[in-house]
């Protein structure tokens, strides 16, 4: 199987993940920061080891202000709907949103009475830095913009984003989840007060992982409530970060997965990941240049973006190309609207969906060819 469905879950996985979380499950799967012993203390080390990690990954200012969740979805819930709104209060984001932005947004919005400006891309498909701080009021409270589409892979300036959210006095919260451990993304330099992201994708750690990282106290309310090991006898939350936002038990095999992704992403670098990944995506959009029926969606081929191109074939359904794709050439892709669709309504591809390709550090040049050849013979077989 050639697996081109890196966007929505990275695989394989460097074989360091599936070590670190069969030695959690084997040899110390104790209840971390929930007992004095020595199995529970190795968990706790664990989990301290991997903040400290994303700490020092992410230019987070301690490993305190690093909270762990089960995905992008519940990281960006917590931040968004913990947030202190009042009703009336602004919050500008982008029609590139994931549903796990927009849906809490627009749940806010019925339940609190905020106010939602969407920022349209321009006619190449890039949200501008310009239409970003045209949007802002004099009541927008949060700006909330995901830092890489997972439509069209394009990706916004997030230090000029952060200089205009910084001058404005808005908390800029950033939505990583296709771009972490692809991008560099410092949070002090590029002043981005919340950072959200999935462990499972480009940071090559396990499904069940995500984290939010939080720069300053913004008076957030924990999304649960209930046991953190730490200062039972209180009827309310503890005040101690990252206490008071991680009740429950804490996934310590999957936190320990992540560790050896990062360090994995750290021991081959960054850059090197997103230069290989690049290759793939300009070799991809080179071949399919030379394919009449297929029309891509992205920003034009001069244009850096993250590994990810989507396309419609002329007369074909999105979802039958990738049947087609994973019964006929096993190869893995992602058809439809991708949880996204104020981004396939901007780019009027609602009614069909698009099939979308990602790359990630382990797929070569030799299954990009694969892939090409197989849509020239669907290419030929319908046209
Ligand atoms: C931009 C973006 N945000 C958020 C998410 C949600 O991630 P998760 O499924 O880990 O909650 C995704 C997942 O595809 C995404 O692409």
């Amino acid at each position: 199987m050639i697996y081109f469905d890196q966007a929505a879950s990275s695989f394989p996985k460097p074989a360091s993940v599936a070590n670190a979380m069969a030695e959690a499950v084997n040899e110390y799967a104790a209840n971390p920061g929930r007992g004095g012993h020595a199995l529970a203390t190795r968990a706790s080390q664990m989990i301290e080891s991997t903040r400290e990690l994303l700490k020092a990954f992410f230019h987070a200012p301690s490993k305190r202000h690093v909270w762990f969740y089960q995905n992008a979805t519940m990281a960006l819930n917590q931040a968004l709907l913990g947030f202190p709104f009042q009703e009336g209060d602004h919050v500008v984001s982008t029609s590139f949103e994931h549903n796990s932005v927009r849906r809490p947004l627009e749940q806010l919005r019925q339940r609190q009475g905020i106010e939602i400006s969407y920022v349209e891309p321009n006619s190449t498909g890039l949200i501008e830095v310009e239409a970003i701080e045209k949007a802002f009021k004099r009541n927008t409270r949060l700006l909330v913009v995901s830092h890489g589409s997972n439509v069209t892979g394009a990706f916004v300036d997030i230090e000029r984003i952060g200089k205009i959210a910084k001058t404005k006095k808005v908390p800029f919260l950033l939505d990583a989840s296709q771009t972490a451990g692809k991008l560099r993304i410092e949070m002090d330099h590029a002043n981005i007060s919340m950072l959200a992201f999935a462990g499972h994708k480009g940071l090559l750690g396990p499904q069940g992982t995500g984290a939010l990282i939080v720069a300053e106290d913004f008076q957030l309310k924990p999304l649960v409530y209930g046991g953190t090991g730490s200062y039972s006898e209180l009827i309310d939350q503890p005040s101690q970060w990252p206490d008071r936002y991680e009740s429950g038990t804490l996934n310590t095999p999957g936190i320990a997965g992540l560790n050896a992704g990062i360090k994995y992403i750290v021991e081959r670098g960054i850059d090197d990941i997103y230069e290989h990944e690049w290759q793939l995506t300009k070799q991809f959009l080179q071949g399919l240049q030379g394919m009449a029926s297929i029309k891509e969606y992205g920003p034009s081929l001069e244009v850096k973006r993250v590994g990810v191109v989507s396309f419609q074939m002329e007369g074909l359904d999105s979802h039958e190309v990738a049947t087609i794709l994973d019964e006929h050439y096993q190869i893995a892709v992602r058809a439809g609207l991708h949880c996204a669709p104020l981004a396939h309504d901007t780019l009027q591809t609602s009614e069909t969906g698009l099939v979308r390709v990602s790359f990630g550090p382990y797929n070569t040049a030799e299954e990009v060819d694969t892939l090409l050849t197989a849509l020239g013979e669907i290419e030929q077989a319908f046209y």
